[in-house]
């Protein structure tokens, strides 16, 4: 299984600056172009409730799951269960790949059991100060830059691979 996380990010490392924000408030075109391109190329998209919530419906032509300790609309697969155990029953089911898409506590959940393999970051041309930041566990992850891609005028797409 390659896991695939992909954010946006402000300039200054935030994914949101509040937990209620949703990504399209601030994040540019030519990005949720990409996000729509890499997922559906990707197939199966991954989220945690309250991402869900800021979208609020199934991602067209993607198998979308979302984590949560409850189950909601049809439409989505909810599941409870932990990263490594989720990552595991979808390989016995066939699945190659799959996209992280937030938010903060669902990157966290994989990123420190060291589940992700690369990262897709567009960074956006604002600053936000206080907000959610893309990592907060605190340990030290190692990078290896594989790509940068400009997109559009002012954003800056980052693919780098996880260094384990
Ligand atoms: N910039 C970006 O690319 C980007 C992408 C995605 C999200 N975001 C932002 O991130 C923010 C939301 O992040 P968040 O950390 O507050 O929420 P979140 O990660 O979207 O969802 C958290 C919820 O997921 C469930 N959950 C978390 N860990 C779990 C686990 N190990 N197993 C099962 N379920 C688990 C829990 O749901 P229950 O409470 O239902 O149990 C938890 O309350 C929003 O502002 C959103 O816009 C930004």
């Amino acid at each position: 299984m390659i896991v695939s996380l992909i954010a946006a990010v402000s300039a200054d490392g935030k994914i949101a600056q509040s937990a209620e924000q949703s990504s399209l408030d601030w994040t540019s075109r030519e990005d949720t172009r990409f996000f729509i391109s890499k997922t559906k190329e990707i197939g199966t998209v991954v989220m945690g409730r309250k991402t869900f919530g800021t979208i609020g419906k199934p991602l067209k032509d993607r198998r979308t799951i979302v984590m949560s300790s409850r189950t909601g609309i049809e439409g989505v697969e909810w599941t409870s269960e932990p990263p490594a155990d989720l990552v595991a029953r979808l390989e016995r089911e066939g699945v190659t790949r799959m996209a992280l898409c937030g938010g903060a506590a669902i990157y966290d959940a994989f990123l420190s059991v060291g589940l992700v393999d690369e990262l897709f970051l567009t960074v956006e041309p604002v600053l936000f100060g206080d907000g959610v930041p893309l990592f907060r566990n605190g340990a030290r992850i190692n990078l290896k830059l594989l790509e940068t891609t400009k997109l559009g005028d002012s954003s800056v797409l980052l693919h780098y691979l996880l260094l384990k």
